[in-house]
């Protein structure tokens, strides 16, 4: 058979966008950062495929379709690539957005043109943002098309062959058509990171500079709550950026890094944070300035203030 890798992918016919993007991970990548639940189910849906034959020998399908369901930024794509990878397959995504962006009129041929070719060449396939099929519902003049095309969905995933796997995934369940929804055998949650998550995520992604910060990293964990991981690899890969060129002192880099983020966190976390700051040696007015803690309670959970200490602006 042709390596999905080396084989011409489908184009639009008018626009000549590419319907598909592949994502070719099988030198590695590290395993996305999971709670165990969402690990073990992914865990499941690779073993399955792996012992195909074990399953047919006694009349059972893999697990054929999944759909992937969370907030932005947590990992979905991620996941799906990490699953194809395993599976020493590239990952063929069908962008959604190309395939609504194109005449909508020849919308239904370009994706089953696309899903027929990734089905003859037992892809690894992801419907990404599938949502975007029922945000072009606002438009009356559509509505008979995009029916169509929910109708065109609906059958390839229903006749999915065991030989691929057909992933999808949304930020947006509520737009998903019902009907499509019920047709994936499995529904995959993915919920925002927690804290232990996030810290993992901080030391990951601080790579090879993990040492250089590593006094820093409950200060980064505290104030970086409530971020997806795409956005605190992004404040991480620009500290680790700062500090490379050495744009502003350490300290100063920490600071902008949790500047702007102050009031996304909770009360509690303020504190959190605040006590993480005490225990890196900052001085207690600054934190109480950054994080509107008091320098009361401050010192009640973290002792005094340090009698030196470079500030963090
Ligand atoms: N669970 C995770 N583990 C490790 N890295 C992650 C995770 N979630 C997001 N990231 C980082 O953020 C980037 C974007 O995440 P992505 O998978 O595209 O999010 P989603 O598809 O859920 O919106 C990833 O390529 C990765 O670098
Ligand atoms: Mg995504």
């Amino acid at each position: 058979m042709v390596e999905p890798g080396e084989v011409a992918l489908p184009v639009d016919g008018d626009s000549q966008l590419a319907l598909i993007r592949v994502f070719d991970d099988r030198a590695g990548l590290a395993p996305p950062i999971l709670p165990g639940s969402v690990h073990d189910a992914i865990g499941a849906i690779i073993r399955e495929r792996q012992e195909r034959e074990r399953l047919a020998a006694r009349g059972i399908s893999p697990t054929r379709s999944a759909i992937l369901v969370g907030p932005p930024g947590v990992g979905k794509t991620l996941s799906a690539r990490w699953i194809a990878s395993t599976l020493g397959k590239p990952l063929w995504v069908l962008d959604l957005t190309a395939v609504m962006s194109s005449l909508l009129g020849k919308t239904g041929n370009n994706l089953r043109a696309a899903l027929d070719h990734a089905k003859k060449h037992a892809a690894v396939l992801l419907l990404d943002e599938i949502d975007a099929i029922a945000k072009r519902r606002s438009d009356e003049s559509d509505i008979g098309e995009l029916k169509r095309l929910v109708t065109v969905m609906l059958q390839e995933v229903d006749q999915w062959p065991d030989s691929g796997l057909l992933l999808a995934a949304t930020n947006h369940p509520e737009l998903v058509d019902p009907a499509l929804w019920r047709r994936f055998d499995l529904v995959l949650k993915f919920d925002s990171p927690d804290a232990s998550a996030i810290a993992v995520a901080i030391q990951r992604f601080l790579g090879d500079d993990l040492a250089l910060f590593e006094s820093w990293i409950d200060v980064l964990a505290a104030g970086l709550q409530g971020q997806s991981l795409s956005d605190v690899e992004r404040s991480i890969n620009a500290l680790r950026r700062g500090h490379a060129l050495q744009t502003a002192p350490l300290e100063q880099l920490i600071g902008s890094a949790l500047g702007q983020r102050q009031e996304a966190l909770s009360k509690a976390e303020r504190l959190n944070l605040a006590i993480a700051l005490a225990k890196a040696g900052q001085p207690h007015m600054q934190i109480s300035q950054m994080t509107g803690v008091a320098r009361d309670t401050i010192r009640k959970h973290a002792g005094p203030s340090p009698r030196k200490g470079r500030g963090l602006k």
